[in-house]
């Protein structure tokens, strides 16, 4: 059992930044819904952890947890249990991200668990040699983010198109029903487009939108090279 986010997403991950510390997660979540609701897109939210049941009960896109811990109930003191994420009304997590690394293996167990509950999986790769191995455990989705650029200003699709194209090649050599994304300061819609013809499926970002003066301006540029 697993869910399906869909085709040319764009996900926002708000990341730990005090921009959307406390109510203010919900309110960028609800200007990524009305950005996506006026242009007929796929913004998906994916907000600090502590905000996830309030996000999810407040906005009709998906929403994803920035993290799952492949821990049952029970006896997990302050682990994150895909039954949680789940329970907050969640349609997927993030795995892996650049910022919370973890084993291979460890990935392999957390979107084993995620499927069995529908969730979706996007895990996070920072090179093409990473995506490739982290293909055999067949997340619905791989991001390719080289740390390096992650808050910078040039976006991957203008600094290092090569990771973009060839991840997407390589995985999909491995795996053709994996959707491939990238990120690393993608800011505009024209970068989203830049990685659309690069052959990925959507961009994950997090400070083009979440610093930005006007967020809906943003959104409403980004979601214009979809
Ligand atoms: O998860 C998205 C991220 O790591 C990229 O961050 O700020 O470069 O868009 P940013």
């Amino acid at each position: 059992m697993s869910s399906d986010l869909g085709t040319k997403v764009v996900i926002i991950n708000f990341k730990a930044y005090a921009e959307v510390d406390g109510p203010k997660a919900v309110d960028l979540a609800k200007t990524c819904e009305k950005v996506a609701t006026e242009t007929g897109t796929n913004i998906i939210a994916c907000p600090p952890m502590v905000e996830l049941s309030k996000v999810a009960g407040s906005v009709g896109i998906p929403v994803l947890s920035q993290n799952i811990d492949p821990k049952k109930p029970g006896s997990a003191t302050g682990w994150i249990t895909p039954s949680m994420v789940k329970s907050c009304g969640c349609a997927g997590t993030l795995i892996n991200h650049a910022e919370h690394k973890v084993a291979p293996e460890v990935v392999g167990e957390a979107v084993k668990m995620a499927h069995e509950l529908g969730l979706a999986t996007v895990v996070c790769a920072n090179t093409v040699e990473d995506a490739i191995v982290l293909a055999k455990y067949a997340p619905e989705y791989i991001a390719v983010e080289p740390p390096e650029l992650i808050g910078g200003d040039i976006s991957v699709t203008s600094a290092d198109p090569a990771i973009v194209k060839n991840t997407v090649e390589q995985v999909k050599a491995v795996d053709p029903s994996i959707r491939v994304l990238c990120g690393a300061g993608v800011k505009t819609g024209k970068d989203v487009e830049a990685a659309l013809a690069l052959g990925a499926d959507g961009v994950l970002l997090a400070s083009g939108v979440v610093k930005a003066k006007d967020q809906y301006a943003v959104l409403k540029d980004l979601v214009s090279g979809l």
